[in-house]
């Protein structure tokens, strides 16, 4: 019945390494809690991963750990769907025709494939440039109502609805302009070397992310390692941002405020507020790592998972597909 069907939230994240703290507290930490109230569609974006070079031997790999470790997050495949992204051809097919929607000085303007060209100048490949437009595409396929992401992921989004509008405009209401859902806090998770920079998995320092498989020993050495500052004082600001990004990691699991987490530190040092965010960080990865483990054991089971999302996903994608290709004459 109209009116009464659960609102979609719609996600993905790219198998290029295991994911961070970043990517949980920005992104599939929200994509757990949003499932009580939505019907949820997540995907692992193996496409949008090729983008850079990869081993396929690596590839292949990361993405059954990553379908292990999202499942041991809380993603409940009984009742959402999970699925790969190659898995589904119709992603490729919407985003050459969404491509066609797209000005190539939209496109140059975004400030992910600017700051990725400048990192990677020997490889600024034609996928890059056009990675908004596929993500675009994976979004408006299942016209979801809200896309849970970390702040990076903003501008991209932004995109995604000037393509739909441009769409909806040019050809007639095709597709729902969908929302972020970006949490208060830890929506930026920063690099704990350099926290003006975003934590992330491809980082080539080590110490500059924790992994969500890290050990609890790995993980208080990268906190203890952590760039802070001089004067000893315990606030959220932006002239200190080590001490911000620790704060901010720290409420994020111990389900505060960053207020009460400064009122907590208030006459506490820096190495407490280092060793306290270690300890709460390791006690709540441990149930992920263990289960992580137990699953991976049986990556044929996790292979049919994904299997039977992208059957139930197939089926959503080929209906906006269909409808696509009527409205703009290929059919
Ligand atoms: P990816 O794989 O880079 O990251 C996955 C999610 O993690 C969030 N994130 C962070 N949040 C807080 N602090 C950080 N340091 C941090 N680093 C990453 C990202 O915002 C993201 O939500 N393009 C996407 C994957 C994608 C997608 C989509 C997402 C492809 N198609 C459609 C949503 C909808 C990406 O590269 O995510």
């Amino acid at each position: 019945m109209e009116g009464t069907e659960k609102k979609v939230a719609l996600s993905g994240i790219q198998p290029t390494g295991i994911f961070t703290l970043g990517n949980y507290l920005g992104a599939v930490r929200n994509w757990e809690k949003l499932q009580k109230n939505y019907e949820c569609i997540f995907f692992i974006a193996n496409l949008h991963s090729l983008t850079t070079k990869r081993d396929a031997t690596i590839l292949k790999d990361l993405t059954s750990k990553i379908v292990a470790l999202l499942i041991a997050c809380g993603i409940d495949t009984n009742k959402h769907t999970l699925f790969i992204q190659s898995d589904i051809s119709y992603h490729a097919e919407l985003s050459w025709i969404l491509q066609c929607l797209t000005q190539f000085g939209e496109l140059k303007r975004m400030t992910q494939f600017k700051d990725k060209s400048q990192k990677n100048s020997s490889n600024i490949n034609a996928g890059l440039f056009c990675y908004p437009v596929l993500m675009a595409a994976d979004i408006l396929l299942y016209n979801p109502d809200v896309i849970p992401i970390g702040i990076d992921q903003k501008q991209h989004l932004e995109l995604t609805e000037t393509i739909a509008t441009r769409f909806n405009n040019t050809y007639g209401k095709t597709f729902k302009i969908p929302k972020g859902y970006i949490p208060e806090i830890g929506a930026k998770i920063m690099s704990l070397t350099d926290p003006t920079k975003k934590m992330s998995k491809s980082d080539e320092n080590q110490n500059s992310f924790i992994s969500i498989l890290d050990t609890e020993e790995t993980i208080l050495n990268k906190f203890k390692k952590a760039t802070t500052d001089s004067d000893n004082k315990i606030i959220y600001s932006e002239e200190k941002p080590g001490i911000s990004n620790l704060l901010s990691i720290f409420s994020s699991f111990a389900d505060c405020s960053v207020e009460d987490a400064e009122d907590h530190f208030k006459n506490k040092t820096y190495k407490d507020l280092k060793f306290e965010t270690a300890d709460v960080v390791a006690k709540n990865l441990k149930p992920v790592q263990e289960k992580y483990n137990e699953l991976l054991k049986d990556r044929n089971k996790l292979k049919k998972i994904c299997e039977e999302g992208a059957e139930k996903a197939r089926a959503i994608a080929k209906k906006t597909l269909d409808d696509v290709y009527e409205k703009v004459g290929l059919k």
